[in-house]
Parts: C-alpha cells; structure tokens; sequence
C-alpha cells in the first residue's frame, strides 16, 4: 500500500499566473521561485518557454511533467542559471539571477541542490569522497565535513557503503548518492531533473520518498518526470508544460 503524502494546505500555494502590477518586477520573500513573462527562445530559434508566468513558495513540492521536448529541463536550467530568459525575469530565494555571473553565480548555486537523471558521479572516487567533494571547496572544517557526510549518507540510506567506488552500486543506490552530493551542503532548493528516469518503480519510489523527507525538513523540490504513476502515488501539486506554456493540473487523475 502506497504512503499517499498529504498537501501542507488544500490549495496549492504556487501560481501560474499572477495578477497585472504596476510595480517593477521584484521578489517576493514568500516566494522560493518567480519567473516573470519569461520567454526562452534558444540561438537556433528555438521557443522552448513563451512568456511563463510561475511562483513557488517556499517549502513546496512541486512535479514538472510535459512530453520530451516541452521545456521542463529548460526551466530548471534557468533557475539555477545555466540558461538565461531571453525575456523576462527569474528570481530564485530572492535573487535576480539575471545580475548573478561568474563567482557570485557558482556561490549562488550552493543554495541549490541539482540531481540529473544520469547521476554524474565521479568514478574513481568512492561514495564518501563523491558527496565530500562539494564541501571540500567551500572551507568546511574536517568535523563539520565528516559530521554532514555521515548526516546525510544515513539519510539516504547509503552509510554502510562510503567507501564503494559508483560501479560497485545499483542504479537506485548511484541516484542515491547524487542526491547525497546535491543536499549535503543542505540547500533550501532542490531541482532534480527526471531524477526516477533510469529506475524501476521500487527505487524509484524509494528516492522519491528522501525528496519527501527533505520537504518535510523544510526544503522546497521541483522534480520534472515523464513517470505518471509515481505522481499519481504523491498527492502533490503537478504543472504540465506543453508548446512552451504551463498548465496547472488541479487534480491528480487515477
Ligand atoms: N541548448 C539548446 N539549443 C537549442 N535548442 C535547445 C537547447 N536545449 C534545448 N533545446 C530545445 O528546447 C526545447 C525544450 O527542450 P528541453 O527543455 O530539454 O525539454 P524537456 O526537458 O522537456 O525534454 C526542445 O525543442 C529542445 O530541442
Ligand atoms: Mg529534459
């Protein structure tokens, strides 16, 4: 029997479109993401979002679904600054990422926990060094970097296998792992772009169930997936993307 995870509220707090203002576009401090009319038009021409208009709170869950090539990695890439709006404004825990370059981006990008569909582990290095690796460059003592290690291999599940090298782990365990990497620096945003896409149902729903227990310690998630079942086992709020436009699916259809 699935664990069905209740809403926070009944209605869900993010917004497609919000109402005219007069004022200049700004954040809001509630928000946690707010893309303002934003269009992203790539240099071959290519219109992969059209003057999108969304707002996620802070500490919400959030799907993404669309078919291949609807523009979800395209949206996650502009939250975390991959990609720029061609038009428009996107502000991420109150920053204007389009006044963030250089250091002031890749520091920026600490606040952000970024899981892909192929993990992107480094092979030769063991699990432990794999999720060290970010805090190592930040100026982390040794005790606070081995107590976060320990903190969040336990979390996923992953601590009796600290000293495996990525090819010694299954498919769910090397996801496991990069979802270790991406919140050991505990960011207040997660991204994670077709995270279940290489999994079966059973790992599949275990990583979903870390990106819901990160929820429920506050942290708010955005993950794209084509896996219709899984969304249907979480009762949390699901916005399609379709010909570069969102659309707010209200109730999950069984
Ligand atoms: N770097 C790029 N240059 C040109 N076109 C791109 C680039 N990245 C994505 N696209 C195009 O933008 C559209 C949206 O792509 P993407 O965001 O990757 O969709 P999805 O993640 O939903 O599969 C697609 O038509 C894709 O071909
Ligand atoms: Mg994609």
């Amino acid at each position: 029997m699935p664990v069905l995870i209740a809403n926070k509220t009944t209605e869900p707090s993010f917004q497609l479109h919000q109402p005219e203002t007069e004022q200049q576009p700004s954040a809001s401090t509630a928000a946690m993401v707010q893309l303002q009319s934003v269009t992203k038009t790539y240099a071959n021409g290519c219109h992969a979002l059209v003057d999108v208009n969304l707002e996620i709170k802070k500490g919400d869950f959030l799907f993404l679904t669309g078919a291949s090539g609807s523009g979800k990695s395209t949206l996650l890439k502009l939250l975390y600054g991959h990609e720029l709006p061609t038009l428009g404004k996107v502000f991420v825990d109150g920053c204007d990422l389009s006044r963030l370059f250089g250091d002031r981006l890749s520091i920026f990008r600490r606040r952000i926990g970024i899981v892909f569909q192929d993990y992107k582990l480094i092979p030769q290095r063991t699990v432990a060094e794999n999720v060290k690796f970010v805090l190592l460059a930040q100026g982390y003592t040794r005790k606070e970097i081995q107590r976060r290690l320990e903190a969040t291999l336990k979390l996923v599940g992953l601590l009796a296998k600290a000293d495996c090298f990525p090819d010694q782990l299954s498919g769910g365990e090397q996801q496991r792992v990069s979802i270790a990497r991406a919140i050991v620096g505990t960011p207040p945003l997660i991204v994670a772009d077709e995270p279940t896409g290489n999994l079966d149902p059973d790992n599949s729903w275990q990583v979903l169930q870390i990106f819901q227990k990160l929820n429920n310690f506050g942290a708010t998630v955005i993950i794209t997936t084509h896996d219709e079942q899984l969304v249907r086992r979480c009762n949390h709020p699901v916005v399609q993307v379709r010909g570069g436009k969102l659309y707010q699916k209200l109730s999950v259809v069984n």
